[in-house]
């Protein structure tokens, strides 16, 4: 079978579990090398296990600058060329505005914001020299699009995501690298599961126009598309996947 990533090496961050470790499967299923990124070092290796030789795990924290240095060069090692990085590694929290500290949303930042921007920063040079270009998808949240209750630090960060997409994106283009962000809604991973019950992709949920949570396999199937030469006149682009949530 000739797959949609056939010859392509895409690194994916936080894969370690939810929607990074489906997008790795996924892109795994359609050809593609993948270098899995996560500070969850035993779920990475189980998920990258999975690919064969088609996965490489790599622990690194994505608020580490020297640390993305490091995952491109196993990166290029181990498959020769980098075409495409996720930006999916995140923290999730709520807290009332007047009850969040700087130290949370500094917190939040690191990891959200800055750690994405390293990532660009760090693999623009390889997908230059592979002299094909690239794609870079930066998993925001619908908290990204509009304001959520309880949502300050997280829907700073998100906001600021998409910002940072859509000025990379008019950056990179003369390099035929293109940046757009994804804005789920509620997806069943472990990120919400703590907060909302184990049960998330099982119950109803009345405000979701689809009346139902997403699953991350469906994230990882928009995500295909933006990785792949499917979207290819598409950059600086969003994609709310949400139910229909932000349609309202
Ligand atoms: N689940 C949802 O409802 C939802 C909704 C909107 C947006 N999102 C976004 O989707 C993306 C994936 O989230 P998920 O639901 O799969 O969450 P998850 O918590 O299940 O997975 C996130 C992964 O990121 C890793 N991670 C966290 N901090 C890291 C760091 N500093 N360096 C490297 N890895 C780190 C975690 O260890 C974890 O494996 C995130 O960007 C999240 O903000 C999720």
């Amino acid at each position: 079978m000739s797959g949609r990533l056939d010859g392509r090496t895409v690194v994916v961050t936080g894969a370690g579990r939810g929607q990074g470790a489906a997008e790795a499967r996924l892109f795994a299923e359609h050809g593609a090398r993948v270098v899995l990124t996560d500070v969850r070092e035993e779920e990475g290796r189980a998920v990258a296990g999975e690919l064969g030789d088609q996965g490489l795990f790599v622990t690194h924290d994505v608020t580490d600058a020297a640390g993305w240095q490091q995952v491109v060069r196993a990166g290029l090692d181990a498959f020769g060329r980098i075409d495409a990085l996720v930006n999916n590694a995140a923290l999730w929290r709520t807290a009332p505005i007047e009850e969040e500290t700087e130290d949370n949303l500094q917190r939040l930042l690191r990891v959200n914001l800055v750690g994405p921007f390293l990532g660009i920063q760090a693999v623009v040079p390889a997908m230059r020299a592979g002299g094909d270009g690239g794609s870079i998808v930066n998993i925001s949240s619908t908290a990204g699009l509009v304001g959520i209750v309880g949502h300050a630090s997280y829907g700073a960060t998100k906001f600021g995501l998409r910002g940072l997409t859509k000025s990379a994106a008019l950056d990179l283009a003369r390099h035929r690298i293109r940046v757009n962000s994804v804005h789920p809604g509620m997806v069943d991973t472990p990120m919400i599961a703590g907060a909302l019950g184990g049960d998330v992709g099982e119950r109803e949920w009345p405000n979701v126009p689809l009346h139902r949570a997403g699953r991350p396999e469906e994230v990882a199937e928009l995500v295909l598309y933006l990785v792949s030469d499917a979207s290819s006149y598409v950059t600086g682009a969003e994609f709310a996947i949400d139910g229909g949530l932000t349609a309202q």
